[in-house]
């Protein structure tokens, strides 16, 4: 007999070729591939990554899995149905666009399911996004999307890509960036860093351009500095963008180009970032920009690249290298 893990993840499998299954060949998935294909994805890479579609009606899994008399527990554990107070089973996803999850191993453990809006369907109020809960597969801590399949490519770049969003990676995967991996939507945990670190030795930013990603890398830099010691570069897209819009806008060609090509330093991306919202022309913020900038400066460890940055410093701002190094220690002493 299979042990209830081995149980969940064959239901979990089956609803991935149900889904699929329902995007790429039926009726009721028209609107949902045409909606892909138009965002510039193609039968090929919903292929690969096993993207479906849950329909409205809630009935699809409920239907097939109580047809072979899968148990309630199973059933309730495996977090792809819910069942309401008078008893009866519903699918948890419906008129989403379905993505699966998948451990280390490649098996699917979960799914995330994208609203799909259209005019017979009001999604207000729905989130755009829905994860699986979490189930004795699914621990939404451990697992990164898409691990499986970059994993290859992250040994051989020594290089992974940290992205905000699926569509993202999936965007990138199709450019030819086959090193990209997402959170579920969450800040990155320790248990994801440290799988991360077994596994390379750089890590690459590359969340969307908006306030919202910005934000979110800088979250990412405080994490990754403080729990591992992979070197960090980040890729900051332009004009709002995520990386998945500047596929469609430039192609894919001009996406790889962009994440090969714009690696900031994170003393770079800080420089900028702390610029934010400051007026230069004002003592009072310049007095602050640099009081930050050098509280950035002291956590550099290479004594160099410090160095370096403390001319550019006091060239930026009239000051002496002296001034901006005797600031420097005192701001590296008060660290301790
Ligand atoms: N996310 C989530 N719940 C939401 C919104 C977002 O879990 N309600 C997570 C998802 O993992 C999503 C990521 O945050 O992939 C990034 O969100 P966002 O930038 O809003 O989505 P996109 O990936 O850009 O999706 P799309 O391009 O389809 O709008
Ligand atoms: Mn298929
Ligand atoms: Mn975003
Ligand atoms: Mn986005
Ligand atoms: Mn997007």
């Amino acid at each position: 007999r299979d042990s209830q893990e081995q149980r969940l993840i064959a239901l979990h499998e089956e609803a991935q070729e149900l889904y699929h299954h329902i995007l790429m060949n039926t009726q009721s998935g028209e609107a949902a591939l045409d909606y892909l294909l138009a965002r510039g994805l193609t039968k090929d890479i919903l292929e690969t990554f096993k993207i479906g579609f849950a329909p409205k009606e809630r009935v699809i899994l409920q239907q097939i899995f109580k047809n072979r008399n899968v148990s309630d527990d199973d059933l309730s554990q495996s977090g792809l149905m819910i069942q309401t107070d008078s008893g009866k089973w519903l699918d948890r996803f419906y008129q989403r666009i379905m993505f699966p999850i998948r451990n280390q191993r490649g098996k699917v453990i979960g799914f995330s399911g994208r609203i799909l809006a259209d005019e017979t369907f009001d999604d207000s109020g729905l989130p755009k996004y829905l994860n699986s809960p979490e189930t004795k597969l699914f621990n939404k801590r451990v697992v990164l999307f898409n691990f499986d399949k970059a994993r290859g490519d992250i040994r051989k770049k020594n290089e992974v890509i940290l992205f905000e969003g699926f569509m993202d990676v999936i965007s990138a995967w199709k450019s030819g960036v086959q090193n990209g991996v997402a959170s579920m939507g969450t800040s990155l945990t320790k248990e994801q860093i440290a799988a991360l670190e077994r596994t390379t030795d750089n890590a690459v930013i590359c969340y969307d351009g908006d306030s919202a990603g910005i934000e979110a890398t800088v979250r990412a830099i405080e994490l990754l500095s403080q729990q591992s010691e992979m070197q960090l570069t980040v890729v900051r897209l332009p004009n709002q963008m995520d990386p998945d819009d500047y596929r469609v806008k430039y192609g894919e060609d001009a996406l790889k180009q962009f994440i090969r090509n714009n690696r900031d330093t994170v003393f770079v991306f800080k420089k900028e970032y702390l610029m934010r919202g400051k007026n230069m022309s004002l003592e009072a913020d310049r007095l602050e920009y640099i009081d930050q900038l050098l509280l950035e400066l002291a956590e550099i460890p290479s004594i160099v690249e410090q160095d370096m940055y403390a001319t550019q410093i006091a060239e930026e701002f009239d000051l002496s290298k002296d001034t901006i190094l005797l600031e420097l220690q005192k701001k590296k002493r008060a660290k301790f």
